[in-house]
């Protein structure tokens, strides 16, 4: 019965998209220091930049770079950097119909400190991130239907990002998740959603209970989570690289050497295109293998969303890698 339900809607869908996003959006106002302010403490910064962030909409932006058609569900505020950081996603062709304006908390901000180490320190601020409710998804059911692969990370309320990966599987689209910013308690009916979660060493230690920090403490933290249910565990195993555990199989994306200057939305690069990999239907380790090389390239430019690479970018990038070691 939910079935036909379900067909006759997807009849009746107007848009089609290959990719949903659920997640945050952020403004991003980052100072650059010799050394980290102690509290209480003010020093000098040497340089400033500010841009449009928030893991939702990098990953949105680093999806529609590559071609797919994206939409993004999501809130800002009713403000100046609300309305421009929602022009800015429609400028990348990304669909904005279900970003809502909340009256009662400002656009989502992020204050990231970077020392010359490249350590940084960030204070997040939500504002009305964190009203995007399981509400928000019913109501945008009708993008849905028709897409091919659900993204989210934790930037929206855990309901939210649980309503959507339950649409998502009724609709047959893959779902998965970059459950970042860490979270402590994940409730265990959304792992048996995820057909693939990919964490960074510090959130599969947030989830699993493992200290990730090589390839085989990566390998016992996917098989915790496989254990959970999700069916695909893409591991950040530090400055190593990648490790995608499933149920039979294992492979090792090791990172890509490149000239890094910013790594800051290298994750969500990595995130944005995996799912389009996985939207044009090809194979995980394939998908893992498009996204490495995106998220490599991110780190050669400036800022987490201005700086996502385009698919001729990619394409060029991996052409002239495979080149390289057919060379060698
Ligand atoms: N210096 C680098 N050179 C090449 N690739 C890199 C570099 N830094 C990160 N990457 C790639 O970027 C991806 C994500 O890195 P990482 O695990 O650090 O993300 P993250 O901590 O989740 O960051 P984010 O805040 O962007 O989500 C990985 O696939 C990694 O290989
Ligand atoms: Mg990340």
């Amino acid at each position: 019965v939910v079935q036909l339900a379900n067909s006759e809607f997807i009849n009746r869908v107007k848009h089609h998209f290959d990719i949903v996003v659920v997640g945050g959006i952020n403004s991003d106002f980052l100072g650059k220091c010799k050394r980290l302010p102690s509290p209480g403490e003010t020093v000098q910064g040497t340089e400033f930049y500010s841009g449009p962030g928030g893991k939702g909409a990098n990953q949105a932006v680093a999806a529609a770079r590559l071609g797919a058609r994206v939409a993004l569900i999501g809130r800002v505020g009713d403000d100046d950097r609300g309305r421009a950081l929602v022009a800015g996603l429609k400028r990348e062709g990304v669909f904005t119909k279900f970003i809502a304006e909340e009256r009662n908390q400002p656009s989502g901000a992020a204050l990231v400190m970077v020392d010359e180490s490249a350590e940084k320190q960030i204070l997040a601020l939500p504002g009305a991130n964190s009203r995007v409710s399981a509400r928000d998804i019913q109501r945008a059911k009708e993008l849905f239907a028709n897409c091919r692969v659900v993204l989210m990370q934790f930037e929206a309320p855990l309901p939210a990002a649980t309503a959507a990966a339950r649409l998502g599987k009724q609709f047959g689209a893959q779902v998965v998740l970059d459950p970042a910013p860490p979270a402590a308690r994940v409730p265990e009916n959304l792992f048996r959603l995820l057909d693939v979660i990919r964490p960074n060493a510090n959130e599969a230690e947030a989830l699993t209970g493992i200290r990730v920090k090589d390839r085989a403490s990566a390998r016992k933290s996917g098989r915790a989570l496989l254990n959970r249910g999700v069916k695909a565990a893409i591991v950040s195993a530090g400055s190593e690289g990648d490790l995608l555990v499933t149920r039979d199989d294992e492979a090792f994306f090791p990172r890509l050497r490149v000239k890094s200057v910013d790594a800051t939305g290298a994750g969500d690069a990595f995130a944005g295109a995996l799912a389009v990999g996985l939207a044009e239907g090809k194979p995980l380790l394939e998908a893992c293998r498009l996204a490495n090389a995106c998220a490599a390239l991110k780190t050669t430019k400036l800022g987490a969303q201005t700086g996502l690479p385009t698919r001729a970018e990619v394409r060029k990038f991996i052409r002239g890698r495979l080149a390289a070691s057919a060379g060698s």
